[in-house]
């Protein structure tokens, strides 16, 4: 059980946080309710009282002997402001401290999360939007409003981000802090320090694939896989939960869209590598858990196909593109050499001998081995692996919610951006990148042989020269 602070500004999606309160509650965190002042015109303090279980104050004023002012912020382990509003962001920006809600915000050591809502002219504004950088800046997780209907008529961009997908997103954020069993997360996550430390991929573009393409037979007919996109949706919502600007491209999938989470959607293969590509450039960590179709038929009926007593004509079949291999080469390429890539490699039987030359041959830098079929891998909501590094390294991830498992393949992402990107000589960089993995105890396996060679040894097993 968390303590969690759940702040909520006067916006019209007030009564949304009803919501995202009663699944906290149901999930067993202790939830105190920190209204501002005008969030009251909205939804009332015994509705906060009774849905919470726990008193509800507004001003630093009250109960002044146990100095809420500083003792919430102080004892919680996350706050998250839904809504967040354009006046309440502007004040946690600057500092200022006139009520309940933004004097815990300064005394806060937890991460902390805002979920702003508003109209899109009041997003967009350049006030606004530079009050998000600094919060940011400061290790806060800011997450990007939905798009869709307003309070009016209108829609656009300033939606607040569906209650669920924000439960989704605190409870990644609070089981971020039990991952470190396996890998230790690199840096402390501390929203409202100040102090820059803040969550391991804040600032970071990681672009994701998720789902299963469909490669088209006739208009109602296709090849497809049974991949349900859970995994790569749980890799959204822990990549944001560590504070990255995340694009998700999901072939076919009906899950809620995760909060904060840019999706692009398409269908086949092909659709799949081109949006993968005009994305990668920009991108800090591409994670491809989709199930893409190795191969699509050669040719698409334009009506469909009718049995009419017929023998049927055997489907030929064209390769689709390497999207892994190919993300591989366009780094080698055109850079950045900083990126890094995650290959999944779905197996019914896995081998890791055949995993590791899998490994080499895509040019990826971690190959995440996971079993499927007969109930594993697809659709449940658990998932386990063996993640397979570019440098030798093997690290065993026993079955846990995929969430989890995406928590710990970040955290090894996270420690290899840390390392390749900084402005050393790059040969040092990977040869600390081998140690500090040990030294962690993260990881296990071949990586040991590299310990003993100094600076000097041999370069990485994959071909790719040292970043
Ligand atoms: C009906 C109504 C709806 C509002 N909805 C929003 C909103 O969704 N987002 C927002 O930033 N401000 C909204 N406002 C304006 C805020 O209530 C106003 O800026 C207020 O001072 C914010 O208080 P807070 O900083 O305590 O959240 C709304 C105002 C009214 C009257």
């Amino acid at each position: 059980m968390a303590r969690v602070i759940l702040g909520v500004g006067a916006g019209i999606a007030a009564y949304k946080a009803c919501e995202l309160l009663r699944l906290l509650k149901e999930a067993g965190h202790g939830v105190r309710v920190v209204p501002t002042p005008d969030a009251l015109r909205f939804v009332g303090e015994p509705t906060w009282a009774a849905l919470s279980g726990e008193p509800v104050a507004t001003d630093v004023w009250s109960d002044v002997s146990a100095v809420p002012h500083v003792r919430l912020g102080q004892a919680a382990d996350l706050v998250l402001v839904a809504p967040a509003t354009a006046d309440l962001l502007a004040r946690a920006a600057t500092g200022m401290a006139p009520d309940l809600l933004t004097a815990t915000l300064l005394t806060a050591r937890c991460p902390v999360v805002y979920a702003p809502a508003m109209h899109t002219e009041m997003w967009e504004h350049p006030a606004t939007q530079h009050n998000v950088a600094t919060l940011r800046e400061r290790g806060a997780i800011v997450v990007e409003p939905a798009v869709g209907r307003l309070t009016g008529p209108d829609t656009g961009k300033g939606r607040l981000p569906e209650p669920a997908e924000l439960f989704a997103l605190a409870e990644s954020i609070l089981s971020s802090r039990t991952d470190r069993g396996v890998s230790p997360a690199p840096a402390v996550t501390r929203g409202g320090a100040g102090t820059g430390d803040g969550p391991v991929l804040a600032g970071r573009r990681v672009l994701i694939s998720a789902g299963g393409t469909r490669e088209e037979l006739d208009p109602v007919r296709f090849l497809g896989n049974w991949s349900t996109g859970r995994q790569g949706y749980a890799f959204a919502r822990s990549a944001t939960a560590r504070g990255a600007d995340v694009t998700l491209v999901a072939a076919n999938v009906e899950l809620p869209d995760p909060a904060g989470v840019k999706i692009i959607r398409v269908v086949s293969a092909r659709d799949m590598h081109a949006a993968m590509l005009a994305e990668a450039a920009t991108a800090d960590a591409i994670v491809m858990t989709a199930a893409v179709a190795d191969f699509r038929p050669v040719a698409r009926s334009e009506s469909k196909i009718k049995k009419d007593g017929l023998v049927p004509e055997p489907i030929a079949l064209a390769e689709n593109p390497d999207i892994l291999a190919g993300l591989s080469a366009r780094r080698a390429a055109d850079g950045p050499a900083s990126q890094v890539i995650v290959g999944f490699a779905a197996e019914t039987d896995p081998d890791l001998d055949a995993a590791r030359a899998k490994l080499a041959r895509k040019g990826c830098d971690l190959l995440v081995v996971n079993p499927v079929g007969n109930g594993r891998g697809f659709g449940g909501g658990d998932n386990e692996a063996v993640v397979l590094g570019a440098d030798g390294s093997a690290t065993p991830i026993p079955r846990r919610s995929k969430d989890a498992l995406a928590g710990v393949v970040l955290n090894l992402v996270a420690a290899r951006l840390k390392l390749v990107s900084c402005p050393i000589d790059r040969l040092l960089a990977a040869k600390l990148c081998q140690v500090t993995s040990l030294t962690d105890g993260e990881e296990r396996g071949p990586s040991a042989v590299h310990l003993g060679v100094g600076y000097g040894g041999p370069s990485r097993q994959d071909g790719r020269p040292d970043q």
